[in-house]
């Protein structure tokens, strides 16, 4: 990207950000398919492992290819704002999660976070991390108040991690308030914008100090490769302590998987634009249709969050979930009647996905564990996708009926 030109729109940015013009002139960033980088002469080695000269040494390290990805999406998280962030590319967004919190909690410190989280998240914390020494927290960061007196009382707490909206419930948190409240406790801050993408939400603005994706899912857009990336305002320790972390914890990403994201993101604007479009149009459908008692949608104002979500995101995203009324055989009964939408469990791809948590994710969750995160029988998830609206809304419709 030439700097003496900045652009002024997000998709320029999305599709040109972090791009160099390649030395052999290929159109795209190749696929640097290789473990290891050479060294002119040993002195070149050495200034490159003295961190003198900058340069690729091993692919655990960095590589070019994942050098665009990191840049463009460091630059996208900070488009409009006086921040400059860095991104480390990971082989997914549990190991983005990973280093974050081994690189950034010790033996004796507590973590707040709150009920509704993507399940590996909350495994890490409540089973993975106790065996370090550290200590979860479960709170509804939703109520401020609740969550100062916890703050107060205890000094141990060093880390607030959200994610809003979060997986499965569509649940959102306040950034700025909690950030504020965080910043008053001398807490770091981390957000997972996996649900949001920096197209609807920009954590940093609101004082968050770390981003986690998984680019899994809208970042790539296309369901083609797993991947996550661990974003930080603080440069300095991003290069240094973080570094060091992910490079010996391992969990690097592959040459292959990161063009396949840098190719997806090009179109995230576009993608998102259609995808929250045509998912307000499902969640009314959904809320008038007479075999649905309930739908969560956090674009409608029948939704606990809608205030907090309209306040920091640009649409209220393509995730919803709604209940039926027939129960676990009614979901059933739908799910086989999908003739286009897709019955799988991820999101973030161009195509319509459902899944049916009663008979799928949470089907071995005792009864009471899945009412207590708002899992009902009935209840199905949709990842509405970029489908022309006329035909999601058909084929939800004869299977409804
Ligand atoms: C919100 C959220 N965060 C993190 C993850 C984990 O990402 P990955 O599967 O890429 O490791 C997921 C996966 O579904 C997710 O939904």
């Amino acid at each position: 990207m030439d700097k003496s030109f900045p652009l002024s729109g997000w998709g320029s940015l999305a599709i040109h950000a972090g791009h160099k013009q390649d030395p052999n002139y290929a159109h795209l960033v190749p696929i640097y398919a290789n473990s290891t980088f050479v060294f002119d002469d040993a002195e070149q080695g050495m200034r490159r492992f003295s961190g003198k000269e900058e340069g690729y040494i091993y692919s655990r390290w960095g590589n070019p290819t994942f050098s665009e990805a990191e840049e463009k999406i460091a630059a996208l998280e900070t488009f409009g704002l006086d921040i400059e962030a860095k991104g480390i590319l990971h082989a997914s967004g549990m190991a983005a999660i990973s280093t974050l919190m081994l690189a950034t909690l010790q033996p004796g410190d507590k973590i707040i976070t709150h009920f509704s989280l993507y399940g590996g998240t909350e495994e890490l914390v409540s089973k993975i991390l106790p065996n370090f020494g550290i200590t979860p927290i479960i709170a509804d960061l939703r109520d401020l108040d609740k969550a100062e007196a916890i703050l107060k009382n205890d000094p141990a707490i060093r880390m607030m991690y959200l994610e809003t909206p979060a997986n499965p419930t569509i649940q959102c948190v306040d950034l700025d308030e909690l950030s504020k409240l965080a910043r008053q406790y001398n807490l770091v801050v981390a957000c997972d914008n996996t649900f949001a993408t920096p197209y609807l939400q920009q954590p940093f603005q609101y004082g968050v100090d770390y981003i986690v994706h998984s680019t899994t899912k809208f970042l790539n857009g296309h369901g083609t490769a797993i991947g996550g990336i661990l974003l930080g305002k603080d440069v300095e320790q991003m290069k240094t302590k973080i570094t060091k972390i992910h490079r010996t914890l391992g969990g690097n990403s592959n040459a292959f998987d990161a063009f396949l994201l840098i190719q997806g993101i090009k179109t995230l604007e576009v993608r998102m634009e259609r995808h929250c479009h045509n998912a307000l149009e499902v969640a009314n459908f959904l809320e008038s249709h007479a075999a649905v008692s309930k739908v969560n949608y956090t674009g409608l104002a029948s939704h606990p969050d809608h205030y907090t979500a309209m306040k920091q995101m640009r649409h209220p995203g393509a995730m919803l979930s709604f209940e039926l009324k027939s129960g676990l055989q009614g979901g059933i009964d739908f799910m086989n009647k999908l003739k286009m939408c897709v019955r799988t469990v991820s999101l973030g791809t161009c195509d319509s996905l459902l899944s049916h948590p009663a008979s799928m994710t949470h089907y071995s969750v005792p009864k009471e564990e899945k009412e207590k995160y708002g899992i009902t029988d009935g209840l199905i998830r949709m990842n509405v996708g970029i489908e022309n609206l006329q035909d999601i809304l058909a084929d939800l419709e004869q299977a409804l009926s």
